[in-house]
């Protein structure tokens, strides 16, 4: 890497102890708690989310962090400290976030395929709103409610049929999605909804994509929702906020992903001088630079067409460049006087497609360690045990202090949940 390379994650610097995040060293932490490691920076975590509340100040809004990106107890409890609500997609996630001191009743919940357990724990717990995505959902979750004796609070998730162009498997908000309503359905929906004993409608939401690099799309998302929002107004349906999902993207590489302010700018001013409170869910946008996955080269292997660093982590830990062609900057830790080579970092597992970051000019050696930057979202909330690898440990830092937050997984927690079969069984 040059030395003009700036760092996207904010709080990491050069120092003669090798790569700092906050005040701490990463070898240190690479020493103290083995690698591969997910390294988490408190403070980039708060600067995020105060981005969104400082371009929100002049609003009644709510941002729900998306559990999905992180859902890590450690992070989930910054976010709660600082008075976030959280957009969820399972009864998992609900656990996640109130064992963190997230507070129910600013979770939404999201997702097309809720259970009947599900629903009856998010009505248990008492969540802001069920972002409902079809008609069988709207009976079925009526239905559950009234089984409890609760009106449960919805929204319907209404698909707008914009393009957000982003990578097609990360685009939620087009005709083609499996994901929300049809912008033809949604008033007969809400008329439907609206009609329930146990459903009480109040609101509408959509999410078009993710690692969206400029405010067009989700803008035009919203003037259509705003056209539904005053069709049903007429109607004597009137609902209180409007949810505009996640997406806005971060650098990975070279990108220029706009400031939160600037994001929303159009937004808000389409909303000026309405009344509906505003809803944000976003994930990428506040923990993707504020972590990055650390791990330690086993071999340098030279081959007749590439040449690898075989590391430590694989796509077990970090699967966003075998599944999508993510981009991570791979950053040597310490700066060494050894030669300079163009390499695959790969990982040890046996599948062509285990690479992290490929033709890259790295100076190391065997034994040094290499920081995948921008992982912090759907990063470790990605990870699997494949090759039966124990998942890596994670790790918040704050200022001077390191915070375990995850510890590594042991080899026998990797088979704690099965068994062999009965002895003497055919
Ligand atoms: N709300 C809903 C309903 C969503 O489906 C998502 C993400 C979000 C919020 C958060 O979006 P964000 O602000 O992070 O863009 N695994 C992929 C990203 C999948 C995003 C799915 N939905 C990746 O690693 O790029």
């Amino acid at each position: 890497m040059s030395r003009h390379f700036s760092f996207p994650l904010p709080t990491l610097s050069r120092s003669p102890r090798g790569l700092l995040i906050e005040g701490v060293a990463l070898a240190d932490i690479a020493e103290r708690f083995g690698t591969p490691v997910y390294v988490y920076s408190r403070a980039a975590l708060t600067d995020a989310f105060e981005a969104y509340r400082h371009a929100l100040t002049a609003r009644r809004s709510l941002v729900c962090c998306s559990v999905k990106a992180n859902s890590n107890l450690g992070v989930l409890s910054v976010f709660a400290r600082l008075g976030a609500g959280f957009d969820i997609v399972s009864g998992g996630e609900l656990a996640r976030v109130l064992a963190a001191g997230g507070r129910a009743d600013r979770v939404v919940f999201s997702g097309v395929g809720k259970s009947h357990a599900e629903m009856r724990q998010a009505l248990e717990a008492g969540i802001r709103c069920f972002n409902v995505e079809s008609d069988a959902e709207i009976g079925r979750l009526n239905e559950v409610a009234g089984q409890m004796g609760k009106l449960a609070p919805v929204a319907l998730r209404v698909n707008p049929d914009v393009d957000p162009k982003t990578h097609p498997y990360i685009s939620t908000g087009l005709k083609s999605n499996k994901f929300g309503v049809a912008f033809s359905d949604a008033l007969a929906l809400y008329r439907h909804a609206a009609s329930l004993p146990h459903l009480k409608v109040c609101g509408i939401g959509c999410h078009i994509g993710s690692q969206l690099l400029d405010s067009a799309p989700i803008t035009e998302a919203a003037r259509r929702l705003l056209v539904l929002v005053d069709q049903l107004a007429q109607e004597g349906i009137r609902l209180e906020h409007v949810d505009l999902g996640g997406g806005l993207g971060v650098r990975y590489r070279d990108e220029t992903a706009p400031s939160v302010d600037a994001y929303l700018a159009p937004v808000l001013e389409l909303f000026e001088g309405r009344a509906e409170e505003l809803f944000f869910e976003p994930g990428r946008s506040l923990v993707g630079n504020a972590g990055l996955l650390l791990t330690r080269v086993e071999y340098l292997k030279p081959g007749e067409e590439k040449n690898f660093a075989i590391v430590d982590a694989a796509m077990n830990d970090l699967l966003r460049p075998s599944l999508y062609g993510g981009w991570h900057s791979a950053v040597e830790v310490v700066e060494r006087d050894v030669p300079r080579r163009t390499v695959d970092v790969v990982g040890p597992i046996c599948e062509s497609g285990d690479f992290l970051a490929r033709d890259r000019d790295l100076a190391v050696e065997e034994g040094d360690l290499i920081a995948l930057l921008s992982a912090g979202a759907y990063g470790m909330s990605m990870s699997s045990n494949y090759n039966s690898r124990p998942r890596a440990a994670e790790v918040l830092v704050d200022g001077q202090a390191v915070h375990h937050v995850r510890a590594r997984e042991t080899m026998e927690s990797l088979y704690a949940l099965e068994s062999p079969l009965p002895l003497g069984s055919m």
